[in-house]
Order: C-alpha cells, then structure tokens, then sequence
C-alpha cells in the first residue's frame, strides 16, 4: 500500500484477490457504522469491472436488512435491459446473503431522466445520508459515476455547492442517456474507493490525477480534489 495526497494505493497481482480484499473492506466498514447507527448505506457503480467484487460482498456475513444499497449512477433503461445497472446489482450483488438487503434503484421508469428526476431525487433524499462507503469505477475516458466529459449537465453535476441529488446526464459516449448522482451527493461519504482494472486505466488514472494533456479534463479529477476523505485505489493489471 502507498500512500500520497489524499489518496491510498492498493495494487493487486491478482484481480481476484482484489475483489475479496475489496468486499472485506467494504463489508468491515458496513459492519462498523451498523454498530453505530443501525443501519448502514453502500453506493456502488456499474460496468463490468466490479462483478467479482459483487460476488465476494454478497456472500459476507452482515445484518442485510440493515443495509440499504443505490447505485453512484444508472443508465435510462428498464432493469431487463442487459446495459441495466440495477439489472446488474440483481443479477450478482443482491443474492445470497445480500439478497436481503434494500435496494435503491435510480431509474423510475419514466420515459426520460430528466421526467424522472424528481422521483430520484426523492429516493436520494430518503437515503440515510451520509454513505458509509462508496465504490466508483473509471472509463477509459476518465468519467467517473456518469461525469463524462462533454456531458450535457457536467458543469451542473460536479458543482461541489450543489446540493446532493441526481441529475440526467447526455453524452456523446455515455451509450444511452442516464442519472447520476452529483459530486456532492457521492462525496458525503465516510469510505471512498476507486475500483479500476488493467495497466490502461492505472494509466489514464496517473494521467488524469497529474493534469496532463487531455486528462486535464478528465471528470474523475473533481473526485480528487474535492473528496474530505482520502480516496482508496483499488487496482489489478
Ligand atoms: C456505468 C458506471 C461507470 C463505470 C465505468 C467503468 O454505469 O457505466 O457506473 O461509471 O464505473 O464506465 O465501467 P467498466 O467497469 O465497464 O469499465
């Protein structure tokens, strides 16, 4: 593990062995803050880097019931749809164990993120804020949650005044249009993890946390300098 500014590297030989590392931490953290205030708020991305990681978290001993698990942010499509995220949180997070815990889906089935918006936001502001952890991936295209670059409501999103909530977001390479929560809203948390998989984003990540050439633009930066907490990299080659 090494340490710098506000960040805390966990590199990994083995994915693997990354993904049970990860679910310890995470379901360590869930245990703590039950004890706390019984009940216990898990945020987690989409994609296809934290299936294995969904699998170990899933199978942990914890008080699910307790639990209550949204998404950082969800692509606009009926949870059958396979690009669904929530789709995907059944399908490997929200079974054994876990299959007791509360879900917090963000799509409302409305025809479009901005018609569902104030539905999400009210779900988000139902949540037991603040989050005890939060686990966020990373595009090749340095977006993080839906923060993409060039997205209709980037500015709007990663507003740190904001208040916390969703908002839609449209973007040449987001695939679909999607609601994401804002910067503020994924940075009230007391744990937060960056999960990333394979040598080209360990670099895209270098790249962006340095500001170099296009990486200066890159959304996942915001994360870095405006995150209270100090950033966990959790990554494999
Ligand atoms: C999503 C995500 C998104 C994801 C990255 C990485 O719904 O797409 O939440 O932010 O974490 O795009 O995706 P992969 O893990 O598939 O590379």
């Amino acid at each position: 593990m090494t340490t710098s500014l506000n960040v805390t590297n966990h590199s990994f030989t083995d994915c693997h062995a990354l993904a049970v590392a990860l679910a310890e931490r995470v379901a360590d953290q869930l245990r703590a803050s039950l004890v706390e205030r019984d009940v216990a708020l898990l945020a987690v991305s989409g994609g296809r880097t934290p299936l294995h990681f969904f699998e170990q978290l899933s199978q942990a001993a914890l008080d699910w019931p307790k639990v209550q698990i949204t998404l950082v942010d969800e692509r606009w499509v009926d949870e059958q749809d396979p690009r669904s995220n929530a789709r995907l949180l059944r399908e490997h997070l929200l079974r054994h164990a876990a299959a007791a815990a509360r879900f917090v889906p963000l799509y409302t089935g409305a025809a479009t993120p901005e018609a569902g918006q104030e539905e999400a936001n009210r779900r988000v502001h139902a949540l037991p804020l603040p989050f005890d952890v939060v686990v966020l991936g990373m595009g090749m295209d340095g977006h993080t949650a839906s923060f993409f670059p060039g997205g209709d409501q980037l500015e709007s999103a990663l507003d740190p005044r904001r208040p916390p909530g969703v908002v839609p977001m449209r973007a040449p390479d987001a695939g679909e249009p999607r609601i994401t929560l804002t910067l503020s809203a994924l940075l009230q948390t007391r744990q937060l993890f960056l999960h990333i998989e394979g040598e080209a984003k360990r670099e895209v990540l270098a790249q962006a946390r340095l500001g170099l050439g296009d990486a200066a633009h890159y959304p996942v930066r915001a994360v870095f300098a405006h995150s209270p907490v100090p950033v966990s990299v959790y990554g494999c080659p």
